[in-house]
């Protein structure tokens, strides 16, 4: 370690690690150099370094892990809401909304948008996200919506099979995402998405979208089983994609599907509340061995919120987890979900020596504040790639 860049943060009150070595420690020290960890132990065993943080008895985990965002968009669904919290049902084609402002919009208001909603997250300790194409839709608007992306987020993903625009079909629409589309984005994805849902793209279509991508070398998910059940799940585990989100409608087949899979059911549980769905079957998938990732779903229709602990707390209090099965699904889990090794230098999710310095402390002694508190915002400071981001007056 040098002595010039190294600093031990003592005063942890309880450390969340996620690896099988400390799990969860008390009285804990960490020692950050660069952008890693390099020392993670009990505080009366932290080694000198050039620079020493008490964080005054906080509790510390890792950065939130924010696997599934649709940040990239222009315009405003406040009537959509509103209508829906009267009484009407949710339904996808409130997409089309956006599709139209997004594609109105210059770049640099969707720039702002993203770095806005970006920023917004990192305040309440996201330090890892994955964001989306999906409201262009057009082979141009696809790839600026990408573009964009990419100079944002960790993680982009290509979701030009969101919706069906309204001036084709679906065959057809699918073969524009499988070829020129997905031509014209390869540059600045790492992975390919597909809508499975009655109403956009049925089992062969997303299909077609998963192989096109696959064959370009990029990575799969699935949006499926939102809005009833479907074909969405057992596709994503044929393909062997890393992760299906929503899984708010499952049957026993779908569950044992996602149990026997490397597939990691992302839940979505701030959609499910803000599209008056039930909740995802959470402790369902866990009792059966599933692995489960929790995410925002940050987007302006059925979802907009980019907080990591709302969903937390949601998950604790009505999917039935505890608040560690909780932690380690926004965090570890959303880690899984983006095809992160949790073991390899620089990992996200975890904190170990080597793993990425995305650290989160929270105005508590313990992460089970996230739920017993639920809606105060908990964030004390946060640690991304190393850097003190989101800095109290304590510590500065
Ligand atoms: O994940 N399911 C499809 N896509 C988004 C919905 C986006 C919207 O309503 O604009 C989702 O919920």
């Amino acid at each position: 370690m040098t002595a010039d860049t190294a600093t031990v943060i003592t005063g942890i009150a309880e450390l969340t690690t996620n690896t099988d070595e400390w799990g969860t420690l008390g009285t804990a020290a960490l020692v950050v150099e660069g952008d890693r960890v390099r020392w993670v132990g009990p505080e009366s065993r932290a080694p000198q370094a050039d620079r020493r943080i008490d964080i005054g008895g906080r509790a510390m985990l890792p950065g939130w892990v924010d696997s599934h965002t649709h940040m990239v968009f222009a315009g405003d669904r406040t009537a959509e809401f509103g209508a829906r919290m009267a009484g009407r049902p949710y339904s996808a084609g409130g997409i089309l909304t956006t599709v139209d402002a997004t594609r109105s919009a210059p770049d640099s208001e969707l720039a702002a948008t993203l770095r806005r909603l970006r920023d917004e997250a990192l305040r309440q300790g996201t330090t890892c996200v994955e964001t989306k194409t999906g409201y262009g839709l057009t082979v141009a608007d696809e790839r600026r919506c990408a573009a964009l992306a990419a100079e944002v987020a960790d993680e982009v993903t290509f979701l030009g099979a969101h919706t069906v625009p309204r001036d084709t079909t679906a065959d057809d629409y699918t073969d524009l995402v499988c070829g020129p589309m997905l031509d014209a984005v390869a540059e600045y994805v790492g992975w390919i998405d597909v809508f499975c849902e009655t109403g956009a793209f049925d089992a062969e279509q997303s299909g077609r979208v998963l192989a096109a991508g696959r064959a370009r070398g990029l990575g799969l998910r699935v949006h499926g089983n939102q809005l009833g059940p479907g074909d969405g799940v057992r596709l994503a585990v044929d393909h062997g994609a890393a992760s299906v989100d929503h899984c708010t409608y499952l049957t026993d087949d779908d569950i044992g599907a996602l149990a026997g899979s490397s597939t990691i059911a992302t839940l979505l549980p701030a959609c499910d509340l803000s599209t008056r769905q039930p909740l995802a079957p959470a402790r369902r998938l866990l009792d059966a061995g599933a692995r489960i990732a929790l995410a925002t779903n940050a987007n302006p229709g059925s979802s907009y919120t980019t907080s990591m602990a709302f969903c937390v707390a949601i998950a604790v209090l009505r999917m039935k987890l505890s608040v560690a099965e909780a932690v380690w699904a926004a965090t570890a889990g959303g880690a899984l979900a983006l095809g992160r090794d949790l073991d390899a230098e620089g990992a996200v999710g975890v904190l170990r020596p080597g793993s990425r310095a995305d650290l989160h402390v929270l105005d508590a002694p313990s992460a089970v504040h996230l739920a017993y508190r639920p809606g105060v915002p908990l964030t004390w400071a946060v640690w991304r790639h190393g850097d003190l981001v989101v800095c109290p007056p304590e510590i500065r």
